[in-house]
């Protein structure tokens, strides 16, 4: 399968998308402190991205015979990724909560994720939600014009593993554009000079899924929540990125202009 390479209005087309993903993340952040449910981020993260003009990626998405029953995934602590919101899930001070926004926005998808603390929490997960951060910024680095997928990768795998964490297998980041999920797969392991060659005007979710412990998961009975399968802890950070001649731009950055003509009607 050959990697899109978007066309001048596919990229502006991604860069809006992108920008809704982002604005609606930055907001569900700030929402973040102990007492509040998984379920009332899901709410008003559904509510913005409504406002937005835009739709939810993942309500519906199809998976199997099943489908995403949430317009957001929120998973907390050994959670790795797409926990389904709950009005029962209450944060606590000192867990660890990772958002997940992804949506649709005139045929075009953006994808991004973060992981973020509730109250206090432990050094050792400060460290692991600034390693997990700083293997993504390492990951985007490598997407430059010529190099290949195996680099962004490799970077990732090299700076999670030389910090004493894990890199999640069963997951991996991937294209993204006129669908969530489009060619290249790009593995958070893997060797340098590997995999496919990067050109101008791909658009990459570039996704590092770290672990505390090992690497392996297993997904609960619910179909969907991927939980770490030793209980410890797991941290998620995504952005989509558009490869250019002039090295990689992120486009998953929020626009002031949006957040706060929401919170003035709001
Ligand atoms: N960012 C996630 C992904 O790339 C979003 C999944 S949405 C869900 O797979 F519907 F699958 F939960
Ligand atoms: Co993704």
């Amino acid at each position: 399968m050959t990697i899109p390479i978007k066309s001048k209005d596919g990229i502006l087309r991604m860069r809006e998308a992108c920008a809704i993903a982002a604005t609606v993340l930055e907001h569900l952040k700030t929402m973040v402190r102990p007492g509040i449910t998984t379920q009332d981020l899901e709410e008003a993260g559904r509510d913005y991205i409504a406002r937005l003009g835009a739709k939810s990626a993942c309500f519906g998405y199809q998976h199997g015979s099943r489908r995403y029953p949430a317009h957001t995934c929120i998973s907390v602590n050994e959670e790795v990724v797409h926990g389904i919101p709950s009005f029962r899930r209450i944060l606590r001070d000192g867990d660890i909560v990772s958002l997940d926004v992804v949506v649709w926005h005139q045929g075009y998808v953006g994808d991004n994720a973060c992981t973020v603390p509730v109250g206090q929490i432990t050094a050792a997960n400060e460290k692991l939600l600034l390693v997990t951060r700083e293997a993504l910024d390492r990951g985007i680095k490598q997407a430059l014009v010529g190099n290949r997928i195996g680099d962004v990768s490799a970077a990732i795998q090299q700076h999670v593993e030389s910090n004493g964490f894990s890199v999640v297998r069963d997951m991996v980041g991937h294209g993204v554009g006129s669908s969530m999920h489009e060619p290249p797969e790009i593995p958070n392991f893997g060797r340098r000079g590997s995999g496919d060659k990067i050109k101008p005007g791909m658009t990459l979710a570039i996704e590092p899924m770290v672990n505390f412990g090992g690497y392996r998961t297993k997904t609960l009975s619910d179909g969907w929540t991927v939980v770490t399968a030793d209980g410890t802890a797991s941290a998620h950070f995504e952005h989509t990125v558009l490869t250019t001649e002039e090295g990689p731009e992120v486009l998953t950055k929020p626009r002031c202009s949006d957040i706060a003509s929401y919170h003035i009607s709001a």
